[in-house]
């Protein structure tokens, strides 16, 4: 019989490398042996804390981009060709080396604008599986884009009152929308943003193109239970939520999670954090891709100050190795009240008993890491998917309050103190935001229990993919 061997082709980014790790630990635990294929400048995302598993192995490949590729600043057409050429050729040598050695690869699954992997796999007879890090929304919105709902998009694009109606979707307005969506239409001049959008129609294509697409969603089945079901011919599989488990018990911490970290963590944050009363402590980080002007930053600070309750800010030092905090005009009253740290291990700190709440850029792992330790989160989105995942969280899943921009597009100090009181200051929509916190974190725990949703969903999958692969 042959073992179980899945390759699975990760892009170097925080935000992928996560769940990705994620899914190759159920993949281990369920008897398979996976073995993760990334760029060289992943290493960034890896510093010296991560664990790994047994029986998971890496492979890196340069794409010429070893320091890894600033989307906006480069050219994303020569660097998607880049990776697609040097990754083709890596993939098919590993896939012929794997069956030399006996080791057979079985399947490959890859996370978005990847599209190489699925034709590498077709030459080969493999089959492929796409691993979509966003909610199922997100998905169903861009697939709706490209199937006749393009023109009503982008028409409200240029008007924030105007709402847009989608099947099984909340309405949408322009600030709900990906921000590809709103600076690719015709009136904009983000090539950028264009470039991406297209990558994402090619993979629909793709999997368009497939007799049996799957798609595995970092999601769960009662987060999206609509969504899931709403596209016929694509089947939108729940294996979520990927969120690293050993800090869901705090009293019983087991070695099976492991994770990436962009930086070198500081472990000071977790004393300061029990001396902090119970829920009393406003969390604040923009993941790892968000850059915010001096200005936001200096409102924030003005927001955090106003508030007065204990803080843990994540500030990312510059390219440069700058931080940014050492030029805050109230660094020392800041020093007084709260902790700055350039990384932490989220996970710990979401699950630590003093988080009141989660002043969030509202990328989809942070987003899904809140509902998983049930901390509710004051949504303060960027770029990319996380105006939805702010609307999501806001209007659906009704566990957060959305921030507000003035006319020059800052967000004022006394808004987030607003925003933050909306949420831990004891009143009725506060109190019902934290019971709902409370509702999604005994649902996601039951999903991720064995025998839970994700438990049957990927055991299913990878039994079919061994059917595929026979
Ligand atoms: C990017 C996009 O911004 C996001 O919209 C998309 O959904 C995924 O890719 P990123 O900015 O990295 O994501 O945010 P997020 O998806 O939240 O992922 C950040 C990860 O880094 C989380 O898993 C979080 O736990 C981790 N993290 C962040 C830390 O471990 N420590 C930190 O200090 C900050």
């Amino acid at each position: 019989m042959v073992h179980k061997h899945i390759l699975l082709v990760t892009s170097p980014s925080q935000g992928a490398i996560n769940p990705a790790l994620q899914l190759a630990n159920q993949l281990i635990r369920m008897g398979v042996k996976v073995t993760i294929v990334t760029c060289v400048s992943a290493h960034r995302c890896m510093a010296k804390t991560t664990m790994t598993p047994e029986g998971l192995t890496f492979v890196f490949f340069s794409d010429g981009y070893d320091d890894g590729f600033k989307f906006g600043h480069g050219d994303f057409e020569h660097f998607i060709s880049e990776l697609n050429d040097r990754g083709s050729k890596k993939l098919a040598q590993l896939i012929t080396a794997s069956a030399e050695e006996g080791n057979p690869v079985t399947g490959l699954v890859y996370t978005m604008l990847q599209t190489w992997v699925a034709k590498v796999a077709q030459s080969f007879h493999i089959p492929s599986t796409l691993l979509w890090t966003q909610p199922a929304t997100l998905f169903h919105l861009y697939f709706y884009y490209f199937s006749g709902y393009g023109d009503i998009i982008r028409s409200i694009t240029n008007d924030p009152s105007c709402l847009v109606e989608l099947p099984v979707l909340p309405q949408l307005s322009s600030r709900d929308l990906p921000s590809f969506l709103v600076h690719s239409n015709p009136d904009s001049d983000s090539k950028p943003c264009k470039d991406l959008l297209l990558a994402i129609k090619e993979q629909l294509h793709t999997l368009n193109e497939e007799a049996n697409p799957r798609i595995l969603v970092n999601t769960f089945d009662a987060l999206e239970p609509e969504v899931l079901r709403a596209i016929e011919k694509l089947n939108l599989i729940a294996i979520g939520p990927l969120v690293p488990y050993a800090f869901l018990d705090r009293k019983h911490p087991s070695n099976s999670s492991f994770g990436a970290d962009l930086f070198q963590k500081s472990r000071d944050y977790l004393e300061w954090l029990d001396s902090k009363l119970e829920s009393s402590v406003v969390y604040v980080s923009f993941g790892s891709m968000a850059i915010l002007s001096k200005r936001q930053v200096e409102e924030i600070a003005r927001g955090l100050l106003g508030s007065h309750r204990p803080f843990l800010w994540v500030i990312r030092a510059t390219e440069n190795g700058e931080k940014e905090e050492d030029e805050l005009s109230c660094r020392e009253e800041l020093d007084q009240l709260g902790m700055i740290v350039p990384w932490c291990s989220q996970v710990e700190v979401l699950s630590h008993p003093s988080l009141g709440c989660f002043v969030s850029h509202c990328g989809w792992n942070s987003s899904l890491e809140c509902l998983m330790f049930g901390v509710p989160m004051v949504c303060f989105p960027q770029l990319f998917d996380q105006p939805t995942n702010a609307k999501l969280i806001e209007d659906v899943f009704k566990t957060g309050v959305r921030v507000t921009m003035n006319e020059d597009g800052i967000v004022e100090g006394e808004e987030i103190q607003r925003c933050i009181e909306v949420v831990m200051g004891g009143g009725e929509k506060g109190k019902e935001m934290n019971k709902n916190a409370k509702k999604w974190r005994d649902l996601a725990k039951e999903a991720a229990k064995e025998g839970g949703s994700m438990d049957m969903n990927l055991r299913a999958f990878v039994d079919e993919v061994e059917k595929d692969f026979i």
